[in-house]
């Protein structure tokens, strides 16, 4: 897909959408995105610009719990609109004034391609940078949550691996999460679907608020 080519009409993924797979720069080397995302989550999150305070605390942030991440079969890859030389420039200023090396891979999307690709350019917010943005692409490559945030206003990593959690536990156990939900929390029993599912459901060890809201352990 030719994202660059302004006439040619382009609707953005959105979730339940297939990630669309690109080749690109990185701090790594170049990678063919399938090829690196193969069997596992992926959070592929933007930045507006190397060498920006907010963004220095973010993308830290991920570096710092890049573990737990790690931990979750979950794979980080940053992107912004710099090039490779400004995002090593940074990696190294960032690791000697912080002692934190940010190890996983930043593409380097001078040509805006990626960024295009997937919907990260808000012109009405700057049409030179990406927003902040995180995709979580699970392992058969489908986009199931996208977060854009503004250019002044810093993400939260607690909620990124809060929902992360949620969507994995949600895709194991067939519950869905609640308000609020935080790892350990009683989880929703999706609704019945047959009078006999309904039934069923009295004689179950659920904590019933309604027929239609009953909550379990996991
Ligand atoms: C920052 O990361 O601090 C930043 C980046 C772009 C615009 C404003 C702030």
């Amino acid at each position: 897909m030719d994202t660059n080519n302004q006439d040619i009409p382009y609707t953005p993924p959105r979730i339940g959408d297939d990630a669309p797979d690109f080749e690109a720069l990185t701090t790594i080397g170049r990678i063919k995105f399938s090829e690196f995302a193969k069997d596992h989550w992926v959070i592929l999150f933007s930045h507006p610009a190397d060498f920006t305070p907010v963004c220095t605390t973010e993308m830290t942030g991920f570096a710092v719990r890049e573990e737990e991440f790690t931990e979750l079969g979950t794979k980080l890859i940053g992107l912004s609109i710099d090039s490779i030389h400004s995002h090593l420039a940074w990696i190294n200023s960032v690791n000697k004034s912080m002692g934190i090396l940010m190890k996983f891979p930043i593409i380097a999307d001078l040509d805006m391609k990626v960024a295009r690709l997937y919907g990260m350019i808000a012109p009405g917010e700057s049409d030179t940078s990406a927003v902040r943005a995180v995709y979580f692409i699970d392992p058969k490559m489908k986009i199931k949550l996208i977060m854009h945030y503004p250019h002044n206003v810093g993400r939260n990593m607690d909620e990124i691996i809060r929902v992360l959690k949620a969507m994995q536990l949600s895709d194991k156990h067939k519950v869905v999460l609640p308000l609020d939900w935080q790892p350990g929390d009683k989880v929703v029993v999706p609704p019945p679907r047959s009078l006999e599912e309904m039934q069923e459901r009295e004689k179950s060890d659920y904590e019933m608020v309604d027929f239609y809201l009953a909550k379990r352990d996991v």
